[in-house]
């Protein structure tokens, strides 16, 4: 299977919300994202725009999806967080901090290294910025998720959180040339 990883573009809304409405239907998603289904499906067409075009351009984060020919198989998503802004637990950050979030690939592409793909491209992105690390959090339970993290380079912090999916593991890799 070819495919190729690249960062959204700005007026591509509606492929955003058709690709996160496949991801909040997978049986995973209850331990995989923080939004529910009915709550995607309810937001009027503006909202995506703008996700689009905030993952499109800019320093605040990006959004990288993976496609074939014909569709769009996968996503993942960086978000920059400043000192002081809060954080997933409701703390200020004392440093700046950049997290990936959004990750899915289609399940009939999955194994094909799709996600390593996306993941490399949001920590070139990341890296490119000035970070050092990129990090995220996964269900405790979420093991396919964790391995695939791990093969690309992922470590566990030590660090647990809770949030409305229930108990989150914190891992993140080093960005730094060896
Ligand atoms: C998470 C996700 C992006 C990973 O992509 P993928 O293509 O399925 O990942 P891969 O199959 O390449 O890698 C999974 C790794 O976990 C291992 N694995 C798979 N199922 C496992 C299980 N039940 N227990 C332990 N390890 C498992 C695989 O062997 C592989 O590791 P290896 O390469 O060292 O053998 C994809 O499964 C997905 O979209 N899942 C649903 C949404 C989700 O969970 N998103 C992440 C939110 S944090």
């Amino acid at each position: 299977m070819s495919f190729s990883v690249r960062r959204v573009r700005a007026g591509e809304g509606e492929r955003v919300r058709e690709l996160r409405l496949r991801a909040v239907s997978d049986p995973a998603a209850a331990m995989a994202f923080l939004t529910t289904y009915d709550q995607e499906i309810a937001r009027d067409p503006a909202f995506w725009d703008e996700r689009a075009a905030s993952g499109a351009s800019g320093d605040a984060g990006a959004m990288f999806i993976a496609e074939t020919a014909d569709a769009w198989i996968g996503s993942a998503t960086v978000l920059v967080r400043r000192t002081g802004d809060l954080d997933h637990t409701g703390h200020r950050l004392r440093t700046d901090h950049a997290g990936i979030v959004g990750v899915f690939v289609d399940p009939a592409h999955r194994g094909a290294g799709v996600i390593d793909a996306l993941l490399d491209a949001a920590a070139d992105w990341t890296a490119h910025r000035g970070f050092d690390t990129v990090g995220l959090g996964v269900h405790v339970d979420n093991a396919r998720a964790q391995g695939a993290y791990r093969r690309a380079g992922f470590v566990a912090t030590g660090e647990e959180f809770t949030t409305s999916i229930g108990r989150e593991r914190a891992m993140t890799r080093s960005l730094r040339v060896r």
